[in-house]
């Protein structure tokens, strides 16, 4: 006690009281700041959400289903796209019928168009326009994967894959923008991919549409700046859904298998989270993935050839596994 009073009283003991007293409120008050963003945030993020009218390619499934969810509890007036009529309007039925979000009384709207078509998207956008009058957000969520090889692949099913998830958003976007930019207001969002920024063997025809969607959408926000419409990119890993189950072979017939990545993702409904969020507080780009894909995508930038190799030796391993 006595030793701590006499040690209170030495300079190096004053200038530590000092601190101490100084350090608390300081980290008080930057919590406190800190907390007073968040909340802001968040009722900018409700504010821009509630009874934004929101149009979701692919909704019959996965994360566009997610979306779909996540979206209608945050108040949104939906437009569910897709193949399957039916599915889609069972979706909007379960969204009307879901009672605990009572502020949500939308009824929500149904578009049947297969997205490689491009005359089905260019009617498809109209038909949007006809029944909610305009758009606030676009999620341009569908999509397809591929599993093969370059060499047994023929070009009718790149093709297949270009005009799913390339040409297919890059239309609808292209059709719907002149009526966000009348308005001077919209916000496009296109689901990426990892293998949007990195190619991995075996998923050529896949990577190639992702990396020209990155692209087409980075092009678009740098040009679309002066219309103030935002253009947020999401780019996930892996995420438990049917997309390898739906994935396109070598021939174009269906993959039909879960892969042990696809099945081991991130849950589509945490996905569905982030875009919100990542809409919500108008984010540029968004990378949805774990520590090693993230490496990954730096590799390739800061030291591509070590990049090459672990992709070269991955395709050795993989062309062993399947041959055994
Ligand atoms: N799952 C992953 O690991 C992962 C990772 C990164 C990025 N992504 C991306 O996430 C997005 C959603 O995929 P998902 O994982 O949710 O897969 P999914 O469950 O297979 O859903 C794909 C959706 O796209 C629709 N679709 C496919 N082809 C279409 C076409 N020609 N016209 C209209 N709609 C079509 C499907 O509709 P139908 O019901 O009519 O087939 C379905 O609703 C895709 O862009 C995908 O590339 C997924």
């Amino acid at each position: 006690m006595v030793i701590a009073v006499a040690r209170r009283n030495t300079p190096k003991g004053k200038l530590m009281d000092l601190t101490s007293m100084a350090v608390i409120p300081l980290l008080l008050g930057s919590l406190g700041v800190f907390a007073l963003f968040k909340l802001l945030q968040q009722m900018r993020m409700r504010a821009y959400l509630q009874d934004a009218v929101v149009v979701i390619t692919g909704a019959t499934s996965g994360l566009g289903k997610e979306c779909a969810k996540a979206f209608h509890a945050a108040g949104c007036r939906l437009v569910l796209c897709g193949r399957n009529g039916e599915k889609l309007q069972e979706l909007a039925r379960e969204l009307s019928g879901t009672t605990s979000h009572p502020k949500n009384t939308h009824k929500h709207h149904t578009v049947i168009f297969d997205l490689s078509d491009a005359k089905m998207v260019a009617s498809a956008a109209e038909e949007i326009l006809k029944c909610v009058d305009h758009v606030d957000i676009l999620i341009n969520n569908a999509g397809i994967s591929y599993r093969g090889t370059i060499l047994d692949t023929g070009v009718e099913v790149d093709k297949q894959l270009m005009e799913t998830n390339y040409f297919g958003p890059v239309a609808l976007t292209k059709a719907l923008l002149p009526s966000m930019i009348q308005r001077g207001q919209g916000h496009i969002v296109a689901i990426c991919s990892v293998q949007g920024k990195i190619s991995i063997p075996f998923r050529s025809a896949y990577a190639a549409s992702k990396h020209a969607t990155q692209a087409f959408f980075d092009c678009l926000r740098a040009e679309m700046e002066p219309y103030d419409i935002d253009v947020t990119v999401v780019s996930p890993g892996y995420i438990q859904t049917n997309l390898s189950v739906n994935a396109v072979t070598a021939d174009g017939s269906q993959y039909g298998v879960m892969d042990k990545n696809t099945m081991e993702g991130k849950s589509a409904g945490e996905v569905a989270q982030v875009v919100l969020r990542a809409v919500g507080q108008k984010k540029k780009e968004v990378l949805v993935t774990g520590l090693l894909p993230s490496l990954a995508v730096y590799l390739r930038n800061l030291s591509p050839c070590l990049f090459f190799t672990f992709m070269a030796s991955r395709a050795r391993k993989e062309r062993k596994a399947k041959d055994t």
